[in-house]
C-alpha cells in the first residue's frame, strides 16, 4: 500500500512511521508513506496556502488551487482508492474502517490547518472525511498519524502473529481481556489461575469471559 499525506508542516510527520511496527512495515516493502509539502505547491513567491475568508470571518482558509494541483499531480502517477480528509466534522473513525482502509492499494490523506480548506475541494476531490474524535487539534497531522498507524498495522503481513490482530480490542465489537507477563506472583498479587492452567480450552473460555465482562463495564454500547 502507498499513503501519500498532504501537508503544510511535514516535520510533524517525519518519526511517527520510522518506529516499530510501522518501521516494519515500511521495511516489508508493504507499506510506503510518503510525506508532501504543500508549500511546493504554493502561489507566487512566499509559497502562499492560505488566504482570508469570503464573508469576513477570523481565520486563514486554505486555498484550492495548491492542493488541487498537488493531488491532481499524485493522480497523474497512480489510480487512489480515497482522498481522505482529516477534519473534526468528519465521520468518527472506528476500528471497522481501518479494516476496510487497510485492504486498498493506493490512499491520499490530506491534512487541513488553520480554520479549514475550501469546501470545493471536499466537493470535488474529497472522497472521504474522517475525524478522530470530538475535539478539535491545530491541525490534521496527528490525526493522520493516528489513522495511518491504524491502518498499517492491519495491512496483511505487516504483523508476525497474524492472529494479534484480530485479537485486538474493537475487532470483533469486543475489548480485549487483561494481559500478564511473569512473574506469576508479585507481592501476592497473582495472576489468574485459569492462564497459569496449561489447559488451552479453560484459558480460552477465561479470555472470552473477560472480554465480555471488560466490554459490559466499560463499554456497554459495543454491546448493543
Ligand atoms: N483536525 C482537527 N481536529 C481533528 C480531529 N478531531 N480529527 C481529525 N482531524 C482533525
Amino acid at each position: 500500500m502507498q499513503i501519500d499525506i498532504i501537508t503544510v508542516v511535514p516535520d510533524l510527520l517525519q518519526s511517527p512511521f520510522q518506529h516499530s511496527i510501522m518501521k516494519r512495515a515500511a521495511d516489508k516493502g508493504l507499506l510506503q508513506v510518503n510525506v508532501i509539502n504543500l508549500r511546493n505547491y504554493g502561489l507566487g513567491n512566499y509559497k502562499q496556502v492560505d488566504d482570508y475568508a469570503f464573508g469576513g470571518e477570523a481565520g486563514m482558509v486554505m486555498m484550492i488551487e495548491p492542493i488541487a494541483a498537488c493531488i491532481n499531480d499524485l493522480k497523474a502517477q497512480r489510480n487512489y482508492d480515497e482522498v481522505i480528509f482529516l477534519t473534526p466534522d468528519g465521520n468518527t473513525f472506528n476500528q471497522k474502517m481501518a479494516n476496510q482502509l487497510s485492504l486498498k492499494e493506493n490512499l491520499i490523506v490530506l491534512c487541513g490547518h488553520y480554520k479549514g480548506i475550501d469546501e470545493r475541494l471536499r466537493q470535488h476531490f474529497v472522497t472521504m472525511e474522517i475525524s478522530i474524535g470530538d475535539y478539535v487539534l491545530s491541525g490534521g497531522e496527528l490525526a493522520a498519524a493516528v489513522v495511518v498507524d491504524a491502518i498499517g498495522r492491519l495491512i496483511p503481513g505487516v504483523l508476525n502473529d497474524e492472529s494479534s490482530a484480530l485479537m485486538d480490542s474493537f475487532q470483533d465489537d469486543l475489548l480485549s481481556h487483561p494481559v500478564y507477563t511473569r512473574p506469576a506472583d508479585y507481592n501476592g498479587w497473582k495472576v489468574p489461575a485459569e492462564l497459569l492452567s496449561g489447559n488451552p480450552k479453560i484459558i480460552q473460555q477465561w479470555k472470552e469471559e473477560q472480554s465480555l465482562k471488560r466490554t459490559e463495564e466499560r463499554r456497554p454500547d459495543l454491546l448493543q
